[in-house]
């Protein structure tokens, strides 16, 4: 049978004497027992419990040191067992060290011999990795350097193609420079050559008419606003050729000198100069008058005035009917009869479109059937026009170009 623990026991003496306090407290408050009784009773119980707890208590911590020493013993035990494992441990562990250092030491002589033989090649070889690695260096160096000079002439060429674009460009533009300059050139030549055949034939027309003319002073400049020695000596031809007795002339000046020299020579009549300007006017007379020519031309000052076209009832397509112009005066012409020759060198085209128009309309009922028109400037296209216009609107009328350096128009009535 199992035997009670000594902390059961305690725990049912406890129990027990707790039980019987409290049926002597019930006994004593029913009357059952007196409570001096109970007092005395539950006094003893509990002398008693507490005895019991003492006994047990010491019975219990006596099992336990009893026990603690079973286990103290037991861990003795154990411990002189390990320890006589530890130290067969050390003694094989010591044997095996031993056995390990010498194999370690083998081993080791082992190793240093094989390296004692690699140290040398490994020498050696460490004296050719430094001369590779000088090597290597020099190489990179170079590489380097190469490197640089690449990107030098990679700029180099980069500034070699712009500069051949450059100079490709500014050939290019050479090129078209000097070929408009040779074009220029050729031009001014063309125009040098033109310019010199001109003055050849206008010098050699000079030469003619003054020879002609024999003048007795300082002739005025021809050319530029005066009419050139081409014209003149066509003019001065056909009065040596007509006897002209009557010569009008549409703007003064040099012209009405040798017209007047003309006249004189070869025509036994007179020139009249009509001249828009007083001043010109002036000068002209001043002109005339220093060549004794006073007798034979008169320059008259007529004002430019309106001039209307008179309808015609042809109504013919071109007709300048109705159209007006400022024109010399006409109270100017209004006693000349048997012109012979008309010299149409004004009013300035300044004046008005077509401001020569109103001469031949004017002045072709005063001229002689023989009569000769000519028009100055006819390289002009607005003088070119009015010949045009007139040869149009009078289909009597002949008209042919003369070569003058200024051109020149000739119209006069178609012979029957
Ligand atoms: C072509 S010019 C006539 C020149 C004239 N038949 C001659 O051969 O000397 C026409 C008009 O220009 C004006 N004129 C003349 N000499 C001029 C000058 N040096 N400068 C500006 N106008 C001038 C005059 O009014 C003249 O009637």
């Amino acid at each position: 049978m199992r035997t009670l623990s000594p902390r059961l026991l305690l725990i049912i003496s406890g129990a027990l004497a707790a039980a019987v306090v409290i049926t002597l407290v019930l006994l004593s408050a029913t009357g059952a027992v007196p409570p001096i009784t109970a007092v005395e009773l539950a006094l003893s119980v509990l002398t008693l419990a507490a005895a019991a707890v003492i006994v047990l208590g010491a019975r219990r911590t006596d099992g336990k040191a009893l026990r603690i020493d079973a286990r103290t013993k037991r861990q003795e035990a154990a411990l002189a067992r390990t320890e006589q494992s530890v130290t067969r441990l050390t003694t094989a562990l010591d044997g095996l060290a031993g056995r390990l250092e010498d194999a370690a030491r083998e081993q080791s002589r082992t190793v240093l011999a094989a390296l004692g033989e690699d140290r040398v090649e490994l020498t050696a070889q460490t004296g050719r990795l430094d001369r590779l690695a000088g090597t290597a260096s020099r190489i990179e160096t170079t590489l380097r350097q190469g490197a640089g000079d690449l990107e030098d002439l990679r700029k180099l060429r980069h500034d070699h193609e712009q500069l051949t674009a450059l100079t490709s460009t500014a050939v290019r533009d050479l090129g078209d420079r000097l070929e408009a300059l040779a074009g220029a050139v050729r031009e001014g030549h063309a125009h040098l050559a033109r310019s010199a055949r001109h003055d050849y034939a206008q010098l050699e027309a000079l030469i003619d008419v003054r020879a002609l003319l024999e003048p007795r002073a300082p002739l005025p400049r021809l050319r530029g606003w005066a009419a050139s020695p081409d014209v003149l000596r066509l003019l001065v031809e056909r009065v040596a050729a007509d006897h002209t007795k009557l010569i009008v002339e549409c703007g003064s000046g040099a012209s009405s000198v040798w017209l007047g020299y003309a006249v004189q020579r070869f025509g036994a009549g007179r020139v009249v100069a009509l001249e828009h300007d007083e001043r010109f006017a002036e000068a002209s007379r001043d002109l005339v008058a220093a060549h004794g020519l006073q007798d034979v031309v008169e320059v008259r000052h007529a004002p430019l005035t309106t001039w209307t076209a008179p309808r015609t009832d042809s109504g013919e397509a071109g007709a300048s009917g109705g159209e007006s112009w400022p024109w010399y005066d006409t109270g100017a012409v209004e006693d000349l009869h048997g012109v012979g020759l008309v010299f149409v060198d004004g009013p300035p085209g300044a004046t008005a479109p077509l401001a020569r128009y109103p001469a031949l309309p004017v002045l072709l009922p005063r001229c002689a059937a023989d009569a000769w028109f000519v028009v100055d400037d006819t390289v002009r296209p607005d003088e070119r026009e009015v010949a045009d216009r007139w040869l149009r609107e009078h289909p009597e009328l002949t008209g042919s170009a003369y070569p003058a350096e200024k051109g020149a128009m000739i119209l006069r009535r178609t012979p029957r």
